[in-house]
């Protein structure tokens, strides 16, 4: 059994991939802004019971947090096998023309550098397992090649969210070549029906597919992008 911590596990895809991993034996480390209204609510859920998920307070876009996170997780387990970055944030939807670059500060803070502050703090503990995996939560909106080419994206003209996944894309082939102990996987969950798209799309369960399968996937290669059907394009 593993040990995993998933960034934004209060709702979404974060909480649905909390609920999963734990289902199935794995110890879950539940990252929260709130970790203590997230611990009422994983003691009040039936389906929650007995299984072994511990909230842990963790804002990504805060030094001292994150820092103050993994102190708690080196005392508490000494280590950690999978490390799921799946915090973020939409940012704004507004029309191209009336972006500019103060509407970036959000969307970057947490989806770009969360990542990083992240994977940093808890790469030591990361680095004691045997086959430590990093899962960064990406989207299709980040893909060059799906952005330009497939006809689902084609009325979407963003600024913020797109750059800042296809930033962490680069981010992943970049990890992946940078850490060769680590397996390194992005993946999309596809349009997911969240508080994040106001409740479009497929269910949690299959929005949390990708991210269930890479955090226990130990074979890689590193440096893939996966959807739940399998590799998509960068
Ligand atoms: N839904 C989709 O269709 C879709 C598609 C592709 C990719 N994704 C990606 O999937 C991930 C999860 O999205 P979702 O749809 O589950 O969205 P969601 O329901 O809005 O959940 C977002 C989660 O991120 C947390 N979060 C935001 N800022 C944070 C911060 N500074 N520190 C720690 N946690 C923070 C939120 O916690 P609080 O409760 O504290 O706000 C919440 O738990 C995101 O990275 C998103 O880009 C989603």
């Amino acid at each position: 059994m593993s040990t995993i911590l998933v960034t934004g596990a209060s709702r979404g895809i974060g909480a649905a991939t909390t609920r999963r991993l734990a289902g199935q034996g794995h110890t879950v480390l539940a990252g929260a802004r709130d970790a203590e209204a997230l611990g009422r609510r994983v003691r009040d859920d039936p389906t929650l019971a007995g299984l072994d998920v511990r909230p842990l307070a963790l804002d990504v876009t805060e030094d001292d947090s994150v820092a103050a996170a993994a102190r708690q997780v080196e005392e508490s387990l000494g280590s950690l096998d999978v490390l799921v970055n799946n915090a973020g944030v939409p940012g704004t939807w507004a029309p191209a023309a009336e972006v500019g670059p103060a509407d970036f500060a959000d969307v970057l803070t947490t989806n770009l550098l969360g990542p990083v502050r992240v994977t940093q703090a808890f790469l030591p503990l990361l680095l004691r397992g045997d086959r430590p995996r990093l899962v960064m939560v990406s989207s299709g909106m980040g893909s060059l090649r799906l952005q330009s080419t497939d006809p689902v994206y084609a009325d979407i003209a963003h600024l913020p969210y797109p750059a800042s996944k296809a930033a962490l894309n680069m981010l992943v082939v970049q990890y992946a070549k940078g850490l060769p102990q680590v397996l390194v996987t992005a993946v999309d969950p596809g349009l997911t029906a969240t508080e994040f798209t106001d409740h479009a799309g497929h269910s949690v369960e299959e929005g949390s597919d990708a991210v269930v399968a890479a955090a226990l996937d130990t074979e890689g290669p590193s440096g893939r992008f996966l959807d739940r059907e399998g590799p998509t394009p960068w």
